[in-house]
């Protein structure tokens, strides 16, 4: 064989690993029933903090407490989003990917160590499946909004189901293909809003995969009080935002809510301190909310978190829950008529699954099991 025919070769072996990503802004009408709360935006970080006190408080529903009723909520929204694709193009199945507090969609695709943690690689390159990671609404380069009484979680998942109607619809503009079925996977308040897209609308979802997740709300303070919360727009990285948008306070702050000890590589603890995003004032109040209802969902799911997790199961998600095996396990009792149901530890690992060192096995868990069961 000439020397030029192998290096013909060795270019077309490696252009099968070239998968094709595409940036989108796609715009969404929806409307919601939201609550209205008697709460102004926090102006300092005293006003921060005292606000986090007062949503940690055991025996009390903070929430409820300062709640004067609900309102629709509605209008257009751009939604920033990237899709990938094997380089043989579109899957049938796309998996829709929702991040959670403290990330924009690069969680699904940070750039750290030349991408060596992206999970969308794996999912593209390994599995075959095509992506679709989004900017929750009212974060990163998706429209913000008021953070109180606007973004919210009930609004939040309207925008999921609306983009995945179009995605079903291939109506998603620089998408043409009708993909034929959609994984929801969500990382954290992502597992929770895909929760609560297949509770409002059971059909949307041919599969759930919820990351750092339990139904477990006893530990959820611990997150707020870890996260040292301030005001996002103190941080010059994120001064675009309005007050009432809260950010983790400095490293450590990330490094307790997400990292586990020995688990990760100090420059990424960095790196997410300086990606890190916001959450909304609203988003904290409605969490608890969404997350509630029992799920009548029939298709197959998947829960997948940290042994160590911090806001899911206080750092220890291997505690027995009779009659179910631990922490995360008995989550099914939520799910009555799920499919396959499997419940995962990933041993040693922290909440930011994606940014642990045992993230190959957290991605080879996801993928096989929706492999096996919602195939590409
Ligand atoms: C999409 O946008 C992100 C963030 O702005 C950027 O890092 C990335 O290179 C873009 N990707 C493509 C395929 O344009
Ligand atoms: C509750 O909302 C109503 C109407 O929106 C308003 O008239 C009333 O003053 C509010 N109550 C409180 C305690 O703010
Ligand atoms: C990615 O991670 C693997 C395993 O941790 C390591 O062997 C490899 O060198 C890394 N690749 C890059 C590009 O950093
Ligand atoms: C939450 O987890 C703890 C163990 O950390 C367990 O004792 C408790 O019963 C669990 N609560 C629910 C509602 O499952």
């Amino acid at each position: 064989m000439k020397l030029s025919t192998v290096g013909f070769l060795a270019g077309l072996a490696s252009l099968s690993l070239a998968r094709h990503c595409q940036n989108l802004t796609v715009p969404v009408t929806i409307s919601s029933q939201n609550n209205v709360y008697n709460l102004k935006a926090p102006k300092t970080n005293i006003d921060v903090t005292n606000f986090i006190l007062n949503l940690v408080q055991p025996g009390k529903n903070y929430g409820q407490s300062i709640q004067n009723g609900t309102k629709t909520v509605s209008g257009t929204y751009h939604i920033a989003a990237t899709l990938c694709s094997p380089d043989w193009g579109h899957s049938d199945t796309v998996q829709f990917l929702t991040h959670g507090i403290g990330f924009d969609r690069s969680y699904w695709d940070n750039s750290f160590n030349n991408h060596n943690y992206s999970y969308t690689q794996v999912a593209n390159d390994k599995y075959g499946y095509s992506t679709f990671s989004w900017d929750r609404l009212g974060i990163g380069a998706s429209q913000h909004g008021e953070p109180v009484n606007e973004i919210q979680a009930m609004l939040e998942v309207e925008a999921i189901h609306a983009l995945t109607v179009l995605l079903r619809q291939g109506k998603i503009s620089g998408c043409e293909k009708a993909f034929k079925k959609v994984v929801h996977i969500g990382h954290s308040f992502g597992s929770v809003q895909s929760y609560a897209l297949t509770v409002k609308y059971p059909t949307d979802s041919d599969g759930l995969g919820l990351t750092g997740f339990s139904q477990n709300a006893t530990y959820i303070p611990y997150f707020g009080l870890g996260g040292n919360f301030v005001q996002a727009n103190l941080n010059p990285a994120l001064k675009g935002y309005v007050d009432g948008y809260l950010a983790a306070g400095d490293a450590s702050a990330v490094q307790t809510n997400f990292f586990a000890p020995d688990q990760f590589d100090p420059k990424f603890l960095a790196y997410a301190t300086k990606t890190g995003q916001p959450v909304t004032i609203g988003e904290l109040l409605t969490i608890g909310i969404v997350s509630q209802p029992i799920n009548k969902f029939a298709g197959p799911v998947l829960i997948i978190t940290g042994e160590r997790d911090i806001p899911f199961c206080g750092g220890n998600c291997a505690i027995p829950v009779p009659p179910y095996p631990n922490v995360v396990a008995a989550a099914q009792k939520t799910l009555p008529n799920a499919k396959n149901f499997k419940a995962v530890l990933v041993p040693k690992a922290g909440h930011g699954l994606n940014y642990d060192y045992s993230h190959p096995y957290t991605y080879q868990s996801i993928n096989g099991y929706f492999a096996k069961y919602v195939p590409a």
